[in-house]
Formats: structure tokens, sequence, C-alpha cells
């Protein structure tokens, strides 16, 4: 059984469940045998994941904010989850310019917030602060980011998420590591891409919203290269951080970072071009590329994932054609027979479980058969 079993029947408390990335994480867990409890502000997009999947009714879920604190700790000391997965945040980069102090708000302070609770929890618990590969200070290098490389950020988004980092460390030699209940974790993914994404100003969410309606995508940066990994991988790296704190394993306040290999790097054109081929059947000529860029993009930003193989026996699974093909598959469901699509998404969970363990990554394989 996946991940050691150690999911089932625990409560599972997830900030920002709602999100595009909560809602894959909600599904998962439930098919795991979790009893999923979220906290979000709102559903962030419309269509949305969370609605389409129904999963209001398929778990315990409340709207808050991350940074009030009285309803925050509220709702967990009433649940006393088993594991939190914080992933709460204001994720997008271009929001990031037009609303800086909110986004430092929530990114920062809210992550704040949840680590004083956490601090005071009397109970067991083990918690998964999700932040970004963003986090890093990004000097434009050709080398993968290591855990102990700077934090930083040119950007307000990505500087949010380096001084949440900064934050979380402060937390846990403060408080949490002198707390035999809490174990705690930092993990870093970026670039995330899957079906049921229908947020502003990323890649895939404006093909398929042109591909739709036949219109044309305009590409700003079509030659920027970036580590695409489908949704999935950084959360079943998630999954085992999970697992590993709760079996008390050596990892209790260590960082990680989840991404894909070498090889998945491709540029902004190839990524839409190859979606395009695959939604029609044909290239419709709709990726149209323009020079009109309206906000500063870092460039290239690779995570070295050697801690994550080293401790946690994890690395990716997917390769690029099979990236593609959840995606299309994905929407073509969602837009040609909606009632279906909370079964397509268990189905592409436990295919792409299947698919990790005939490569025998430890976390999809048997108990008896693992390291
Ligand atoms: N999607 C990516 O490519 C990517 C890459 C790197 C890191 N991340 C990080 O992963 C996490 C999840 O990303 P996502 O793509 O699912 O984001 P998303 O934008 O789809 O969802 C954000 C979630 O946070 C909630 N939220 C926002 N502000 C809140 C507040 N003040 N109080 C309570 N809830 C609030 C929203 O309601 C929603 O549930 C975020 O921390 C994000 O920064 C995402």
């Amino acid at each position: 059984m996946e991940f050691n079993n150690v999911y089932k029947d625990k409560k599972v408390f997830i900030t920002g469940n709602t999100g595009f990335k909560g809602t894959w994480l909600s599904t998962w867990l439930l098919n795991l045998g979790a009893h999923v409890y979220g906290y979000s502000k709102d559903i962030p997009t419309t269509p949305s994941m969370f609605e389409a999947l129904d999963l209001e009714n398929k778990c315990t879920h409340t709207y808050g904010d991350i940074r009030d604190k009285e309803s925050l700790q509220q709702v967990i000391s009433q649940a006393k989850p088993d594991f939190i997965f914080h992933l709460a945040a204001q994720s997008i980069v271009s929001t990031s310019y037009k609303e800086p102090l909110e986004t430092i708000s929530t990114n920062v302070v809210g992550t704040a917030v949840i680590l004083d609770i956490i601090k005071d929890i009397d109970f067991d618990c083990s918690c998964i602060i999700i932040t970004s590969d963003k986090a890093y200070d990004n000097v434009e290098w050709i080398w993968g980011y290591r855990e102990n490389d700077r934090m930083g950020g040119k950007d307000i988004y990505s500087g949010s998420k380096g001084a949440a980092e900064l934050i979380i460390n402060a937390y846990i030699q403060s408080f949490i590591s002198k707390k035999s209940n809490i174990k705690i974790a930092t993990v870093r993914a970026g670039n995330v891409i899957g079906g049921g994404d229908w947020s502003a100003d990323r890649i895939v969410v404006d093909c398929i919203n042109a591909f739709t309606s036949q219109k044309n995508v305009e590409l700003r940066s079509p030659a920027a290269t970036r580590p695409w990994q489908h949704v999935l991988e950084p959360l079943s790296g998630y999954l085992t951080t999970g697992q590993y704190l709760f079996e008390n394993r050596a990892i209790n306040g260590e960082a990680f970072n989840f991404g894909p290999s070498a090889e998945q790097l491709r540029t902004v054109y190839e990524l839409s071009s190859e979606l395009e081929k695959r939604w029609f059947g044909e290239s419709k000529s709709l990726i149209k590329i323009t020079d009109n860029i309206p906000f500063e993009e870092a460039k290239l930003l690779k995570l070295n994932c050697d801690k994550a193989l080293a401790y946690l026996q994890w690395k990716a699974t997917l390769d690029f054609n099979h990236i593609l093909n959840y995606i299309v598959e994905w929407y073509q469901c969602y837009y040609t027979n909606p009632t279906n699509i909370f079964d397509l998404t268990i189905k592409q969970i436990n295919e792409y479980t299947y698919q990790a363990s005939t490569l025998g990554i430890n976390w999809a394989i048997e108990n008896d058969k693992r390291d």
C-alpha cells in the first residue's frame, strides 16, 4: 500500500485545499482513506477543480483567512489532525506585482500565523509546509539549487516565499524543535502543471482556454525553459515527507526539493505546441509569439533533488509525453463529460501510482518490497 498506509483513517488538515494543488492533494488523500479537513479563504478560480469534484461535500471544509489566528486555531484544535499540509498562499507572480502587500501578508504573515498555532499544539502532529522553488535567490546559473542555497527573490512573490522560509526556520529553531509531539519539514517545488488548473498567467491554462474557444495563444517568453512537472510529482514528495515524519525517521526540521529529472526541460513553445497537437490531433497554428512582456519573469531555475532521493528515496516518475497526455485527457474529460471528472482524477492518481511502482519508487511499492 502506498506511503506505508500511514494516511488510512488519519485526519489530514490542508490549508489552501480549494486551490489547484490542494484539490489534487485532497483527492489523493481521500483515495488513501484519510479524513480530509480543509481551510481556505475562497475558491480561487471559476471554473474550479474543487467544485468540479464536489470536494466541499467529500471533506470537512471551512472558509477562513490564514491570517485570522483565532478562526484557524479553533478549527485546528477541534479537528486535532494527525497531519497538517500548509499550502494557502497568494500563488500568482503577476498578482504579486499588483498586490505586493497582500502577497507578503498572506505568504509571510499567514505562514507565521500557522506556525504560531503549530508551536502550541498539544497532540501528535506531522506538519508539511509548502513554499516554492522561487524561495531560492535565483542567480541564473545552470546548476540545480540545493536545500542549503541562499533564499531570496527579485520579485515580490519570490521574495515572499524566501521570507516565509526564513520565518519557518526561525520558528523551528526557537520553538518547534523543542517539542517532541510536533514534526515539521518544508518542501519546495515549482512549475507544476496538470488538469484542473484555471489560474491566471499559467501557460497550460492559457493554452486550454484558447483551444476550447479556437482562439490564438500569445506566448510571452517562447524560448524560456522550465522544468515542467505534473502536479502529482511534488504531491508524491509531500506525502512521502509526511509519511517519514510520522514514522519518526530522521528528517524532522529538514527542507526538501522536488523537481523533474533534467530531461524534462522544455521551452514554453515546445510545451504549447505539443499540447495543441495532442488536443486537436494536429497543429492548428493557434500558438503565436508576442513581444509584449508585461512583467519580469525569472530565467531558468532548476532544483537539485539529490537530498529527496537520499533521505526519502523519492524521485520523479513521469516523462514529458505522459505529462502532456494526462493534461489533455483531464481537460477533454472535463469539457465533454464533466460528471466523470472525479473518477477520471482518481484513475490518473492510480495510474501514476502504478507507473511509480513499476520504476520501483519506494512510496508506491508494497511494504514487504520496500527498502
Ligand atoms: N502551482 C504552482 O506551479 C506552484 C509552484 C510552486 C509553489 N506553489 C505553491 O504551492 C501552494 C499551492 O499552490 P496552488 O497552485 O495550488 O495555488 P492556488 O492559487 O491554486 O490556491 C491557493 C489556495 O490558497 C488559498 N488562500 C489564498 N489566500 C488565502 C488566505 N489569505 N487565507 C486562506 N486561504 C488562502 C486559496 O483559497 C486557495 O485555496 C502555494 O503555496 C504556492 O505558492 C505552487
